[in-house]
C-alpha cells in the first residue's frame, strides 16, 4: 500500500491554525528522559511517525512509554531500562535517533547505536559527537555498524567544535550533565530546539547556563530526577504552511507561534513582497503579487534554516524574476528540483546552488516526496498550481507534518489522502 496526496489547486488558503509541538525539540528531549529516575510528561507532543519511531526505541531500551495521540500527551518512564543497545532496524530510520547515545552513556555508562549514515540529503557524519564523547572520557569504537561507547563515570571537558552541528551539540549537552565536574561547550548550535532541551533537561535537575548562546557551562550532577515540559512551537510546520499562504494568495494565521524564532525567515518573506503580521504569540501572512525575487543562503540558526530551503524555491518558482539559493549546510538537498519542474517551475541546480527563474504559473502533475520538507515544498506548489497534483511518498511527509491534509482542508484547500495498493506499474519485476 502506498499513500498518495490528491491536490485540486488553486484555493486560497485562508484561516488559523495552532502550531504543533517541534519535532526537533521532541526528539531529542524525548531521548532525554532516558537520563530522569522518574516520570516525565510531555505535553503538546506531535502525532507524526518519527515521534512513533523514538517512542518504539526507548520502548525496545525498556523505557515504559504512554502516548496520547490525539492530547499531544505523553508519559515516559526510565526508572528499568533493560538494555543500552538501540536497535538497529529502528535507528537507522531516522538520523536522530542517534540522539539517545549521549543519555545512554551518562546514564549507564555504555551505550550502542547503529551509525545513523547517510540519507536523502547526503552524508550525516557523527565524528564530532565521538569526539565529544572521548573528551569526556568514554572509550568509543565503531564496530559492526554500531557506535559503541563506554565510561564508568565521564568527566567534565573542554569542547570547542570544529563547526556548528545540531546534533553534536544536544549530545554533548545531555552527555554532560550527569559528568564529574564542569564542562564548557564552545561553538555550539544555537537552534531554539537546542534551547527548549537545555530548558528541559534544567526542570530535571541539570546544571546548566550560557542556554541561547554559543557556549554552554554545564555542572555535572549525580542524578536527574523527572520533570514536565510542554514542547515549544515547530516553526518549520508553521513557515511551510505560511508559504503555502503566500503561493496561493490566502491570508493565514498560525497560532501559538513565538515568531521571533523564525525572524530570518520572515524577514525574506518581507522583502519578496507579503504582508507578515507579528503579534505576542501569533504570525499572519497575506499573499501579495507580485511575489518579488531573492538571493538566500541557508545557514545555522539565527539563518535562514536549511529546513526551509525546498519550500522557499517552491515560492520563488513563482516570483517575478530571477532568484537563487545556495545550500550551506547539506550537499544534496536538491533531490526535490526535478519533481518541481514537473510541475512547471524553471529550476537549475549547479553545486551547492539553485537558481530559480519565476514563471507566471505552476501545474499540476504527479510528483514524488523524496524527503520531509521537500515534500512541504511539493504540497504548497500544488495547492498552488493549476489543476491536480499527485503526490507520492506521503510517509516521508508523514514524519514531519501531523494532521496535514485535515489542517489544510480547514483552510479551505481541496486535499485528499488515498490509500492505493501498488500498481503493476510499482512492482517491476526486475529489480
Ligand atoms: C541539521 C540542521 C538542522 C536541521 C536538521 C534536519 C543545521 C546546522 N543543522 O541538523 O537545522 O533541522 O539537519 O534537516 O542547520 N557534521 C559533521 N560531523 C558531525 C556532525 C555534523 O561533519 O559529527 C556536519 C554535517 O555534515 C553538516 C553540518 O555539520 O554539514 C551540520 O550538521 P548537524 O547540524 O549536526 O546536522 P543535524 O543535527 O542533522
Amino acid at each position: 500500500m502506498g499513500s498518495r496526496l490528491i491536490i485540486e489547486g488553486g484555493t486560497p488558503l485562508k484561516g488559523t491554525l495552532e502550531a504543533s509541538g517541534a519535532k526537533n525539540a521532541c526528539l531529542p528531549i524525548m531521548a532525554a528522559s532516558i537520563l530522569a529516575q522518574g516520570q516525565v510528561e510531555l505535553e503538546r507532543v506531535p502525532n507524526i511517525s518519527d515521534v512513533r519511531v523514538m517512542a518504539s526505541i526507548l520502548d525496545k531500551i525498556g523505557v515504559k512509554v504512554e502516548f496520547d495521540a490525539q492530547a499531544g500527551h505523553m508519559l515516559l518512564d526510565s526508572s528499568e531500562l533493560t538494555t543500552t543497545r538501540a536497535p538497529e532496524d529502528l535507528v537507522r530510520r531516522m538520523n536522530a535517533s542517534f540522539d539517545v547515545m549521549g543519555p545512554l552513556l551518562a546514564r549507564c555508562g555504555h551505550g550502542e547505536v547503529s551509525m545513523p549514515g547517510g540519507c536523502r540529503l547526503g552524508p550525516r557524519p557523527v565524528n564530532y559527537h565521538i569526539e565529544a564523547f572521548r573528551k569526556l572520557g568514554a572509550e568509543v569504537k565503531v564496530e559492526g555498524g554500531f557506535v559503541k561507547a563506554q565510561a564508568k563515570r565521564l568527566k567534565g571537558a573542554h569542547i570547542i567544535f570544529p563547526a556548528v552541528s545540531v546534533g553534536a551539540t544536544k549530545n554533548a549537552m545531555m552527555a554532560a550533565t550527569m559528568a564529574e565536574g564542569t564542562t564548557i561547550l564552545e561553538g555550539c548550535a544555537r537552534e531554539p530546539e537546542i534551547s527548549d532541551l537545555a530548558n528541559f533537561l534544567i526542570k530535571m535537575g541539570a546544571k546548566i547556563s550560557g542556554v541561547g548562546s554559543q557556549t554552554l557551562r554545564i555542572e555535572g550532577v549525580e542524578k536527574l530526577h523527572g520533570a514536565k515540559h510542554s514542547i515549544i512551537a515547530d516553526r518549520i510546520e508553521g513557515c511551510t504552511y505560511l508559504i503555502g499562504a503566500a503561493m496561493t494568495q490566502g491570508d493565514l494565521t498560525i497560532d501559538k507561534f513565538e515568531a521571533e524564532y523564525s525572524a530570518a525567515f520572515l524577514a525574506q518573506l518581507e522583502k519578496a513582497g507579503q504582508e507578515v503580521i507579528v503579534g505576542e504569540h501569533y504570525v499572519r501572512v497575506k499573499g501579495r503579487r507580485p511575489i518579488l525575487p531573492l538571493e538566500i543562503a541557508t545557514s545555522p540558526y539565527p539563518g535562514f534554516p536549511t529546513d526551509l530551503h525546498p519550500q522557499i524555491v517552491a515560492l520563488l518558482s513563482i516570483a517575478n524574476g530571477v532568484s537563487a539559493l545556495a545550500e550551506t549546510i547539506f550537499d544534496s538537498r536538491f533531490m526535490y528540483v526535478m519533481e518541481l519542474v514537473r510541475l512547471g517551475a524553471d529550476l537549475l541546480a549547479s553545486g551547492k546552488y539553485v537558481r530559480i527563474r519565476g514563471v507566471e504559473q505552476l501545474v499540476g502533475a504527479p510528483v514524488d516526496a523524496p524527503d520531509i520538507r521537500a515534500g512541504g515544498a511539493l504540497v504548497m506548489a500544488g495547492l498552488a498550481a493549476q489543476g491536480e497534483t499527485i503526490i507520492r511518498g506521503v510517509k516521508y511527509i508523514d514524519r514531519g507534518y501531523q494532521k496535514l491534509e485535515q489542517n489544510l482542508r480547514s483552510l479551505g484547500a481541496k486535499i485528499e489522502r488515498v490509500e492505493e495498493p501498488l500498481k503493476e506499474l510499482d512492482q517491476v519485476p526486475f529489480q
